[in-house]
């Protein structure tokens, strides 16, 4: 396949965002999986939208935005302890099993994490869920203050890694994301853990993996 490096998104292809499940639940009871499905929704909604009216706000602020926007919609009292706890949880994601079990057969290409997430979310993040060690750089679209998928964002990538797009391999479990990379030119592994219907965005993934594991054998075969 002629890869040189791989870049991965960050939340929901190595961190499981509704991982806060829990933590929703023991807060408001028999609410915990509606409100983070709304919660992420919602996260990903205000990034498109900020995007197209050229009005920024970081992922962290997002999060906190839509956060404020799902209890209200779900009739559920949202205190200042329960923001603090809740964002406090999204530094601390649990990571997919498939994920960390396939790091370390990607040795020999370089990673970078390619993410809408701040700077100081994911460096949280990662760390907590142990891929510091496997990657070469976490790059958040802070640095050019747009989110994907514009292609921008792709481009700080490539400008990163100083590799052309085609021998970049861009991996995320995110369609849009999937699309976006593909639109813009990366070689895409689409991560359809749960079975998903992908979207009609006109731009198709180069292959759709059930779990990372998939991966290292994928694009290291000489076909
Ligand atoms: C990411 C989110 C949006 O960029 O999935 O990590």
């Amino acid at each position: 396949m002629n890869i040189k490096a791989l870049v991965f998104d960050a939340y929901g292809t190595l961190l499981d965002v509704h991982s806060v499940v829990a933590l929703c639940e023991k807060l408001f009871p028999g609410k915990g999986t509606a409100l983070s499905q709304l919660w992420r929704a919602r996260q990903l909604e205000y990034t498109w939208l900020r995007s197209l009216m050229g009005r920024y706000e970081d992922f962290s602020q997002v999060t906190a935005d839509a956060l404020r926007y799902a209890c209200g919609t779900l009739d559920l009292k949202l205190e200042s302890s329960h923001v603090l706890q809740l964002m406090d949880a999204y530094d601390r994601l649990t990571p997919f099993p498939d994920a960390l079990e396939a790091m370390p057969q990607l040795t020999q290409y370089r990673r970078v994490i390619l993410s809408n997430g701040s700077q100081a979310m994911l460096n949280a993040a990662v760390k907590h869920a142990g891929f510091t060690a496997h990657l070469d750089a976490i790059l958040s679209v802070d640095l050019i203050k747009i989110y994907k998928p514009d292609p921008r964002v792709y481009q700080l990538a490539v400008s990163h890694l100083s590799i052309v797009k085609a021998e970049i391999g861009f991996v995320s479990s995110n369609y849009w994301d999937a699309a976006g990379a593909k639109s813009f030119g990366f070689k895409v592994f689409w991560i359809n853990r749960s079975g998903a219907l992908p979207d009609a965005l006109g731009a198709v993934p180069d292959a759709v993996l059930g779990r990372l594991t998939e991966l290292p054998a994928l694009i290291t075969s000489p076909n």
